[in-house]
């Protein structure tokens, strides 16, 4: 997982919770990397799990509203480093939809050792856009608050609904936007 995945995530932790929290997860976890961060870097992304377990049990808040949140902060600085994606789609689900051929295509041109998830679409209803995460990795929480993060900047009216279809190895869930009103 990329350094900066990490480096956002040790920030929002000093911002939402405090110095003094950020410093009891990063010894409690017991870090190979000793949790120091380069955002060039890359790290085992079980360190972010060990990551989010610990400020878990710290705060007493679950895992996967942790990493929804994380989700959401994490698209803001997306955004703020790279915009020209957000900025060349008008619309939620043009930007959704680009995310696997296009946007992510892009990243590991950026960060050839990137390790991104798959996403399926299925368009055939105009009133909702179905993605379906697949990933080696458990990042359906993480995939969940940046698809939360985006419907807040684009500001439309959306539900979103989440079913996991995980099967063995393959973690997957499939997402359902739906148009309100
Ligand atoms: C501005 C748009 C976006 C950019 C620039 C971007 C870029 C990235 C980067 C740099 C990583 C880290 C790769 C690594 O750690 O090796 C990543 C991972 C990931 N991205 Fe994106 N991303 C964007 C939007 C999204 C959105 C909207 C979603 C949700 C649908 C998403 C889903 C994920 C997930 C779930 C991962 C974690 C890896 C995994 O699950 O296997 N990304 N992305």
């Amino acid at each position: 997982m990329k350094g900066i995945v990490f480096t956002t995530f040790i920030e929002m932790v000093e911002q939402k919770f405090s110095l003094k929290t950020l410093d009891t997860i990063i010894t409690n976890a017991h870090l190979p990397s000793g949790g120091s961060y380069t955002t060039l870097g890359t790290y085992d992304h079980s360190e972010m799990i060990q990551l989010v377990v610990k400020l878990s049990e710290q705060t007493g808040i679950p895992v996967a509203d942790l990493v929804r949140v994380f989700g959401e902060y994490l698209f803001v600085q997306l955004v703020d480093m790279y915009p020209q994606f957000v900025d060349s789609n008008r619309t939620l689900f043009g930007f959704l939809l680009k995310i696997d051929s296009y946007i992510h295509v892009e990243v590991l041109k950026l960060y050839p050792d990137a390790e991104l998830p798959r996403f399926e679409y299925d368009t055939s209803d105009p009133e909702a856009l179905v993605m379906i995460y697949r990933s080696s990795r458990p990042f359906a929480d993480l995939a969940e608050g940046l698809i939360l993060g985006s419907i807040q900047h684009y500001g439309e009216a959306v539900d979103l609904k989440r079913e996991d279809i995980s099967d063995g190895p393959v973690n997957a869930a499939r997402f359902t936007l739906t148009k309100r009103g």
